[in-house]
């Protein structure tokens, strides 16, 4: 797929930040963005990396009323050598592809995602920032746009990328966090499209989000959408516990997002010599053995929430505390290990690291 570079005068480009600790995240934009085009019968036309801004869209396009929408996000680092990396985006690509089957969107060569975004980076390659706990967010998504009061695929789309210079995606930073568990919503049911990565199911969890913050939590953990019993995911992030020397986290059965860093987090934690037991969770039981001081730690994965740890659960009106509600230490090696691969730091021997 070729990709034309449409020119940028330099009067037209942004100024860029100058504190990287004040990034924040998903606020700001880079320089450029890039748009490829999807139509019946054409396939994949006009790709070209042009000044971000604003689309054109008639009010009809189906994604302003029927969600058809997919998303994807990875970061960029740049290392202290100077070099630029991705980290697994073949996988964001190949997660790409799933979304668009179950949302009957177009799939994209997963080569073509990779090198696409590749070449964005390598353009807004100033836009990287350094310090520690900064990346650049790329965020890939893909939108229906045909004009079309009805309910149907598409049969014009626009895949497209943006960029954005981040610091840490929970404004606390490093710090465990407060999560409650969500017995009143439900996120996601068997055969619905909890595994995509699309738009309507984070509309969705919207009302038990806003819910929780009044109630003083950070964040909503959701459980199964049938049984309302077993533990699934967070809002952006995998859930993990630890039980000593023993990960536990919940199954992919189609209900949950297919974690990219979830997948790192329990390669690494294999590696660490760690047990890894991916199995159904009862809330009940999880409550039990945080009292009883089973459940040593307790954490969240995520590419925006990199690994954060959580320190004090809720439910039905009841708090528990994990452990003594600080970092535990498998928390804060996973952190370390995860975040040396990425910055390289750490030598990568699982090939997660690509360079741009
Ligand atoms: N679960 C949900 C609902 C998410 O939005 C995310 C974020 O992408 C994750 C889990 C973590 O997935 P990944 O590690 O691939 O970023
Ligand atoms: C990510 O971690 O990349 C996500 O997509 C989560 C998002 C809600 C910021």
């Amino acid at each position: 797929m070729e990709i034309r570079e449409l020119p940028l005068p330099a009067a037209e480009m942004k100024p860029k930040y100058t504190d990287e600790s004040q990034l924040g995240f998903g606020r700001i934009f880079t320089d450029r963005m890039l748009l490829v085009e999807w139509k019946a019968g054409q396939g994949w036309v006009d790709g070209r990396i042009q000044k971000y801004g604003p689309f054109s869209m008639d009010p009809a396009a189906l994604v302003l009323h029927y969600a058809q929408e997919i998303f994807e996000g990875l970061k960029a680092y740049k290392w202290a050598d100077g070099s630029i990396v991705l980290f697994r985006p073949e996988m964001n690509a190949r997660r790409f592809n799933h979304s668009a089957e179950r949302l009957c969107m177009p799939t994209i060569p997963e080569e073509d995602f990779v090198a696409g975004i590749e070449q964005l980076v390598r353009l807004e390659k100033e836009w990287i920032p350094s310090a520690e706990g900064t990346s650049l967010y790329i965020r890939p998504a893909m939108i229906a746009v045909e004009p079309v009061i009805g309910v149907k695929p598409s049969d014009h789309y626009y895949f497209y990328v943006i960029l954005s210079p981040v610091g840490a995606y929970y404004s606390q930073g490093f710090k465990p966090t407060k999560i409650m568990v969500e017995d009143k919503y439900v996120r996601a049911t068997p055969g619905g499209t909890g595994e995509a990565k699309t738009g309507g199911n984070y509309a969705n969890s919207l009302k038990a989000g806003l819910e929780a913050k009044k109630k003083g939590f950070d964040q909503v953990l959701w459980l199964d959408g049938v049984e309302r019993r077993y533990i699934e995911e967070v809002g952006a992030m995998n859930m993990f516990f630890a039980y000593g020397d023993t990960i536990v986290t919940a199954p992919l059965e189609g209900t949950i997002l297919n974690g990219i860093t979830r997948d790192s987090v329990l390669t690494l934690a294999k590696k660490l010599g760690l047990k890894i037991e991916e199995r159904r969770i009862d809330v009940n039981d999880l409550f039990k053995d945080i009292r009883d001081g089973k459940i040593t730690e307790a954490f969240g994965s995520g590419t925006a929430a990199v690994v954060t740890p959580v320190g004090l659960l809720g439910y039905r009106g009841e708090t528990a505390t994990v452990a003594d509600g600080g970092v535990g230490k498998i928390t804060q090696t996973l952190y370390d290990t995860l975040t040396g691969i990425q910055t390289g730091k750490i030598p990568d021997t699982f090939g997660w690291i690509r360079k741009v």
